[in-house]
């Protein structure tokens, strides 16, 4: 019998670090991260004791959305390297015992993707178009030529853009739905070229060593054939809210036919090569337990991420949920959570849990791309994001870690607008904060060194997002000596983290007052105090127990777990 139908297939308690590209190491000297620059820090993420790594998109792109908007699936990204340079990549994680995870993008792809600009010289009604979704426009209020329904895009504006203005004949009558962004022009899934294409794509990276693959924004894949329109959100939503709310686009059965197609393909894949792959949904599921059940049917994701805790206040109760919710769904799919703190898309855990809004259970639930007006105490995050660490890496279910969160890197939140580059910024005129703040490159080295040792020795171009001045602070050389640094509080943690493995999959909430959360795992106890004051446990830790591992720059006392910390300790 294989690993996976023991249940214990690789992925399901793994720890995986996510590398975004373009920001963790810049092997030419050009200022823009490179698949290269990974393979040589391989033994920096292996050091980390982690088990795989997820890498954010780097196939050709226009780089609109970063990768996000893919213009061949079948290749690298020239600014990345080659195919040959991605191989000798897989190679050398795999001589690390690391999996490779790839993202994959099925929602959408870039406007210069050759399907969408044959699609574009191509009449309505033809076949190519068929592979998106062109429709006529229809009158607006003004009794002019209108988009086809109310629809609005992630990044701001309408869903629709007229095919005129992508390329179109000035007189094409149509219009093309792009979910995100006018430059990332949405796939219709039940077109049978796209569905092979896709098969293809995932086949082509398996041939080439890929473990798995992070699937790119699920939600809106599948869609009401007749588009009608959306509801009307109230106006005060955040825009990346607004798609989420359409219920002819968001989370629509007709998804789970395009995801028991891929699990088909990858199974079928596995067992004629005798490999254990995988998918792990990228969907935003927080406080829907059953859907997020439902696309963990094993015949669809083999998991999904549970992105509760990332966006849960510091608060007990709405902690407690964001733990409670993906542990019903594992326990109603049999799939474990994926659970995650950071990714490319939110605002570092270090300035989310320092803003001072963060313990207000009402108000804090968004994706914090807004400026708040106090920018909060990165000493305070930096404790509440080394206890979160330390709480989550006990659950049962796989870890994901982003790169920069295992240094304590807080966002940057002055980056000046013009130097700014996500998308969301210009399709929000300038409202919105955007994700560039978390997505600055990484330090290795002190401040004597090219772009603080991302970039080549000697190299003069300044790294593609400003870093800050004391981003040095942080860099790798510096807390790879400090005892007490957040470094090496991730590399316990993920040793500590191994011994769990043999461990029970659930666990038992245990009574710690109204200032904190407990759990017992098996032999394990896990204390989260979430006050600005010690916390007694004296009745639920008895002398016995061995503080295992705790948030904390020192040992806790056995029965008093300090404010904003955590703490396991295992039981005789
Ligand atoms: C989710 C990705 O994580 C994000 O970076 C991207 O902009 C959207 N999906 C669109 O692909």
């Amino acid at each position: 019998m294989s690993a996976a139908h023991t249940g214990r297939a690789w992925w399901r308690d793994a720890l995986i670090y996510q590398v975004y590209v373009r920001s963790f190491a810049d092997s030419t000297g050009n200022g823009v991260g490179d698949l290269d620059g990974i393979r040589h820090h391989l033994d920096y993420i292996a050091a980390l004791g982690v088990d795989g790594i997820w890498l954010n998109p780097c196939y050709p792109s226009p780089q609109r959305d970063h990768g996000y908007d893919v213009s061949d699936y079948f290749s690298i990204d020239p600014e990345y390297g080659t195919l040959e340079v991605f191989d000798a990549l897989v190679a050398g994680a795999h001589e690390r015992s690391l999996r490779v995870l790839m993202d994959i993008v099925p929602n959408h792809c870039s406007d210069q993707h050759p399907w969408f600009r044959a699609a574009l010289a191509a009449p309505p009604g033809s076949a190519e178009r068929d592979r998106f979704w062109f429709r006529d426009g229809r009158p607006d209020a003004a009794g002019g030529d209108g988009p086809p329904n109310n629809w609005l895009a992630g990044f701001g504006g309408s869903a629709w853009t007229r095919a005129s203005e992508a390329g179109a004949p000035a007189d094409d009558p149509q219009w093309y739905l792009g979910t995100f962004s006018p430059y990332q022009p949405d796939f219709n899934h039940t077109n049978p070229d796209v569905a092979a294409m896709f098969a293809e794509v995932l086949e082509f990276w398996f041939d080439r060593g890929v473990d798995g693959f992070r699937v790119d924004a699920i939600q809106p894949v599948g869609k009401h054939p007749d588009l009608p329109d959306q509801v009307v959100d109230p106006p005060d939503l955040d825009p990346l809210q607004i798609p989420w709310t359409n219920e002819f686009t968001i989370f629509r059965p007709e998804g789970h036919d395009v995801w028991r197609a891929w699990r088909h393909t990858i199974d079928r894949y596995a067992q004629r090569h005798g490999r254990e792959l995988m998918m792990v949904a990228e969907a935003y599921l927080v406080r829907q337990p059953e859907l997020m059940a439902e696309f963990t049917e094993p015949d669809q994701f083999h998991q999904a991420f549970a992105f509760d805790v990332m966006l849960s206040p510091w608060d007990q109760q709405s902690v407690r949920r964001s733990v409670d919710d993906p542990l019903l769904a594992y326990s109603l799919s049999g799939s474990p959570p994926a659970w995650t703190l950071n990714n490319h898309d939110t605002q570092r855990i270090v300035t989310r849990l320092g803003r001072p809004e963060a313990t207000d259970p009402n108000t804090w639930t968004d994706l914090n791309l807004k400026l708040s007006s106090d920018p909060g105490d990165d000493a305070r995050g930096t404790r509440r994001a080394r206890a979160s660490i330390v709480f989550t890496a006990a659950l049962p279910g796989a870890l994901y870690l982003y790169q920069g969160e295992e240094l304590g890197l807080p966002e940057v939140l002055d980056i000046p607008l013009e130097q700014r580059q996500d998308p969301v910024v210009e399709r929000t005129g300038g409202e919105t904060l955007g994700r560039d703040g978390c997505r600055v490159p990484m330090p290795w080295h002190d401040a004597a060194s090219a772009n603080f040792g991302f970039s080549p020795d000697g190299s003069r171009n300044p790294s593609w997002l400003p870093q800050p001045d004391d981003w040095g602070d942080y860099a790798v050389s510096i807390e790879v000596a400090d005892p007490e640094s957040t470094l090496q509080l991730y590399r316990a943690m993920a040793t500590a983290r191994r011994a769990l493995r043999t461990e029970p999959h659930d666990i038992d909430w245990i009574d710690v007052g109204n200032a904190g959360l407990g759990f017992r795992r098996g032999r394990y106890t896990v204390i989260l105090n979430l006050s600005s004051v010690e916390l007694d446990v004296g009745t639920v830790v008895d002398d016995e127990a061995e503080a295992m591992l705790w948030s904390g720059t020192h040992a806790p006392a056995p029965t008093s777990i300090p404010a904003d910390s955590a703490v396991w300790f295992r039981h005789r």
